[in-house]
């Protein structure tokens, strides 16, 4: 799997806080002989206001990666931090509250609601969070 990142950022003044840190992040599916690892102790650390494309051939674990990162799933063991909260800490709740609240998602399958328009999908996190 590999990153490649931008060093612009919205914010010249000083050292640009993190937007996602994670660390010794593992995630493993499955039991004994047909467990598989797919995220083996990452550590990484993205600034604010950077962009960063992961890519890597199926099955590296790139998917794992985005749904750890974003709270949809959570690791096995290491630490998750967006905008400086720790986002491994609480239960499947304060997850979902943190995610609505605070990340965007686009999935490959899209999963938008067809009955709402594309401004309604939208803005309907911001609607649940009033
Ligand atoms: N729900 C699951 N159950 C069992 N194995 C899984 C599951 N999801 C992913 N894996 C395995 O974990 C590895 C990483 O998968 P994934 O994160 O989907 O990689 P990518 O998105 O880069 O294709 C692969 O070996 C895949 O088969
Ligand atoms: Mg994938």
């Amino acid at each position: 799997m590999t990153m490649f990142r931008t060093a612009r950022r919205t914010h010249e003044r000083g050292p640009a806080p993190e937007a996602l840190r994670l660390v010794k992040v593992t995630r493993t599916y499955g039991e004994a002989e047909s467990a598989v690892t797919a995220l083996d102790g990452v550590t990484l650390s993205l600034a604010r206001g950077t962009f960063t494309a992961v890519m890597g051939p199926s099955g590296s674990g790139k998917s794992t990666l985005l749904q750890c990162a974003a709270g949809l799933d959570r690791p096995d063991s290491g630490i998750v931090m967006v905008d400086g909260t720790e986002m491994t800490g609480g239960g499947e709740a304060a997850r979902t509250r943190f995610r609505r609240d605070r990340i965007g998602f686009v999935f490959q399958q899209y999963n938008l609601l067809p009955t709402l328009t594309v401004a309604q999908n939208t803005v309907l996190p911001l609607r649940l969070a009033r």
